[in-house]
């Protein structure tokens, strides 16, 4: 029978991504949908395929989304928080997903992104598991990358440095990002096509600006353009941040990987930077033997059909390994893979990955055609 799908969140950008997508896929022809809000209540609602979706339902209404099958919600963690458990003791067996952190490490979720644990969605599926959330934007884009040597166990642990763009903070932060771009540019403008100006001259003004108490610095607050934050979401006590704690946990549960024993070791440090929806990530990862390059290769490049192994060239790397040649796309490129001076078992790799896309909303509207064909 067509299911009820609610959703929430879907005006955001991982939402909105998410309904572009559905309707490219044209996965809105194979479900009911009912759009909810948490502010608009009686609104319009979205656009799709020329039918407008009118009389926004009313997102703290248990009782309504109790009548839906599957809710799927882009809202974030405090709507989550308010509403998850209100709804399952109101005796909602429905299905739920989501794309934030708070229910992930919960024993009765599943993290999803089935081009590497599709076979635990099938499991969890048959075991009447209802609750499904995408994984951290980080966590998914490696596992992505890497699915391959992990499906092949041949990874024994990874040090990670990210690049993370700036959406993966929100959209008012890619505004600050650009209105400090924007600032930048306008202090030194004028003097750019002037010779007399020397580079130096016109460095000492960018450093004026960026300390003038007009720099705007409401989200981050610190210049993230001409620099980077070396800083992601709150410190734990081990003096990680949880973005670094994400990446040993969630990628153990992706793999399905519980017990403390078996778990790979992953850890590194997380820095915000200028890109704008593309995550970057440099990684030293220690094989558990040694393999050639040519194998390596291969397994990465056979896991799924948007990884792309990118030669170690310049030309390539410069034309298929950024996050502008990526942005908007579903492409994964890795390149820069090369064996480490520190021996034979030490592999270096540098991929992108866009953060919406892979990093966030695809992984749930695949989710939800798993749920749809059930
Ligand atoms: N925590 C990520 C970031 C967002 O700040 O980039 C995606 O999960």
């Amino acid at each position: 029978m067509i299911k009820s799908v609610g959703f929430i969140g879907w005006r955001g950008m991982v939402g909105s991504v998410l309904i572009n997508r559905m309707i490219i896929k044209n996965d809105f022809s194979k479900i009911i949908p009912t759009f909810f809000s948490t502010s608009q209540v009686g609104n319009d609602g979205p656009i799709i395929n020329n039918v407008i979706f009118r009389n926004l339902k009313n997102a703290y209404d248990i009782n309504l989304l109790s009548e839906m099958d599957i809710i799927i919600t882009c809202q974030g963690s405090m709507y989550t928080e308010l509403t998850y458990s209100k709804l399952r003791q109101n005796g909602w067996s429905g299905y739920w997903i989501d794309a934030s952190s708070s229910l992930r490490m919960n024993k009765d979720a599943l993290i999803v992104l089935d081009p590497v644990n599709s076979s635990l969605i099938n499991n969890s599926l048959n075991k009447g598991i209802k609750t499904f959330v995408g994984g951290n934007c980080t966590v998914s884009l490696m596992l992505m990358a890497l699915g391959g040597l992990f499906e092949k166990k041949l990874i024994e642990w990874i040090s990670v440095s990210t690049y993370q763009a700036a959406s993966g903070a929100g959209a008012n932060y890619i505004m600050e990002l650009l209105k400090q771009m924007g600032f930048l540019y306008n202090s030194v403008s004028k003097y750019l096509s002037n010779q007399s100006f020397s580079i130096l001259d016109i460095d000492k003004k960018i450093t004026e600006s960026i300390n003038k108490k007009n720099f705007p610095l409401k989200n981050f607050s610190v210049p993230l353009a001409a620099s980077v934050i070396p800083w992601i979401d709150a410190k734990m006590e081990n003096g990680q941040t949880r973005e670094e704690w994400k990446g040993q946990k969630e990628t153990n549960k992706i793999l399905g990987l519980d017990k403390e024993s078996h778990q790979i070791i992953i850890d590194g440090i997380c820095v915000r930077i200028s890109s704008i929806r593309c995550h970057s990530q440099v990684f030293t990862i220690k094989l558990k033997r040694n393999i050639s390059l040519e194998n390596i290769e291969e397994i990465i490049s056979h896991h799924n059909k948007w990884v792309k192994v990118i030669p170690n060239d310049i030309e390539a790397t410069l034309l298929k390994l950024t996050p502008s040649s990526v942005t908007g796309t579903l492409n994964i490129p890795i390149g820069r893979l090369r064996k480490l001076n520190i021996g034979s078992k030490y592999l270096s790799a540098f991929t992108v990955g866009d953060q919406l896309l892979w990093g966030a909303a695809e992984p749930l509207r695949r989710m939800l055609n798993f749920l749809i064909d059930l």
